[in-house]
């Protein structure tokens, strides 16, 4: 018998990754003021999105999670909400070309806040500070006051996520994402490049298609399809007080959801088997995802998802590897050899980006993009030696034009990173990048459709 759960169980167990209020009970009253806030999202959508990932699961779906990897107060501005939505809407519509199948899309927005770091403070000539944990928690600046824990800067969070959510709602649904937009989705800083005008031919190709759709009768008025795009919000489940203050029943149901987010992961740092964050997220019926790094062991793994999907129902957990791209083709074929020999269903994605962090001569924490780019292909290359789906990428990117990994089309080098680096935490693609590697992505799935094509031909 499973033990028994409650919104506020995983108080009682080993819990990483906290920081230390100086005021607890101050935090107290934020948790209960939160408490009354209204819910960000609802229980049906999030059940919805596990349909779709159920879909994911057995090859049918492609999942594009993507976002920065800490929202900040200082970069919100509804300019980066609809820049970062274009370029997620992009890639959507180039990775749909290659794969030929839906792709569910899944914003690391409206929440995506708190950072596990590896060291709980941080020296700087000689001064120690508790280190920057994301802006729900404290101050980035390098000084004592930013950098104590303020139980005030969660409400801010909440703000600042009903905001973005109510932008990317309308986005979504308002016209922006009619697939006749298509054009219009093109970054002005994007378009002059090599990756804006394939971006620009394909935009193109669609508009075609649509025309002769609508020759068909089958109009954007009579198809909800091509006027609204479906669209989820996820971040790491780090900060529990506030993810267990925005827990709530499902009144069709009776199950509790984590109405933060439609979807929420377990960070790398943070997936010890009887440790907090685990304990919290076994009982919300959200689709959850789980970061694994090379640590984790196929064994651990197997426990984890007993855990975490004791019914073993599709589009419930997704494995989220981040191997880095030298470690991919030894560390993922054991773990995905578990996961088949148990016959428990997955969705299988990868982060190329959390493997393959650096830091660069100049002092700047980057990623270049032929190592993204190489985890994805190794990432690829297990699945079809492993005859699995290859269920999605996790990526960290933005719409604005940032200097931050090095590489990519646009030739970025170390020497440039200083121009336009605001990142709040890990390095993230521009929006040039992002296109470019979804450009690269969709050749890799339309290869696996081809392989999958010739497979069905030669057993007729
Ligand atoms: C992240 O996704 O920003 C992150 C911290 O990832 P991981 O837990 O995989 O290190
Ligand atoms: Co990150």
């Amino acid at each position: 018998m499973a033990r028994k759960w409650a919104p506020e169980s995983w108080r009682d167990k080993p819990i990483q990754q906290v920081p230390d209020y100086p005021d607890p009970a101050a935090l107290a009253a934020v948790e209960e003021r939160l408490k009354a806030y209204p819910p960000l999202v609802f229980a049906g959508e999030a059940r919805r999105l596990k349909a779709h990932l159920a879909s994911v699961a057995e090859g049918k779906a492609f999942l594009l999670q993507g976002g920065d990897c800490a929202e900040s107060f200082a970069e919100f501005h509804p300019d980066n909400i609809r820049d970062t939505f274009k370029v997620l809407l992009q890639m959507t519509v180039v990775l749909m070309y290659g794969a030929a199948c839906p792709v569910v899309k899944v914003a690391r927005m409206a929440g995506q806040f708190a950072k596990p770091r590896s060291s709980p403070t941080e020296v700087r000539d000689g001064v120690e500070l508790p280190s920057y944990r994301g802006d729900i928690i404290n101050g980035i600046e390098f000084d004592e006051q930013a950098r104590r824990p303020d139980p005030e800067r969660i409400i801010k969070a909440y703000n600042q996520s009903a905001a973005t959510l109510n932008l990317l709602r309308a986005l979504a649904q308002g016209g922006y994402a009619n697939l006749h937009q298509v054009h219009r989705w093109n970054l002005s800083f994007v378009a002059g490049s090599p990756e804006g005008e394939r971006y620009e031919h394909l935009a193109d190709r669609i508009t075609e298609a649509l025309a002769f759709m609508e020759a068909c009768g089958l109009t954007v008025e009579a198809v909800p399809q091509l006027r609204e795009a479906d669209f989820f919000t996820c971040h790491e489940a780090l900060l529990l007080p506030y993810e267990q203050a925005l827990t709530r029943i499902d009144s069709t149901t009776g199950d509790w959801y984590d109405c933060a987010a439609h979807m929420l992961w377990l960070g790398d740092r943070t997936r010890q088997l009887d440790g907090a964050h685990v304990e919290f997220l076994r009982g919300v019926k959200n689709p959850l995802g789980l970061k694994a790094g090379p640590s984790l062991e196929p064994d651990e793994l197997i426990r984890l998802i007993d855990i975490l999907n004791p019914g073993d129902e599709p589009g419930r957990l997704t494995v989220i590897a981040r191997m880095g791209a030298d470690k991919v083709e030894v560390k993922l074929p054991p773990l995905v050899r578990a996961v088949k020999r148990e016959g428990r269903s997955v969705v299988w994605a990868s982060d190329p980006m959390h493997g393959n962090t650096i830091k660069s001569k100049t002092g700047y924490k980057t990623r270049a993009f032929d190592r993204i780019l190489s985890e994805v292909k190794g990432f690829f290359a297990v699945h079809q030696a492993e005859g699995t789906h290859v269920g999605g990428v996790h990526l960290e990117l933005t719409g604005q034009d940032v200097t931050e990994c090095i590489g990519g089309a646009q030739e970025i080098t170390e020497h440039v990173l200083a121009d336009r680096y605001h990142t709040h935490c890990d390095p993230r693609l521009n929006a040039s990048q992002a296109l470019e590697l979804a450009f690269l992505v969709a050749e890799l799935l339309e290869d696996v459709r081809a392989g999958g094509m010739k497979r069905v031909a030669a057993a007729s």
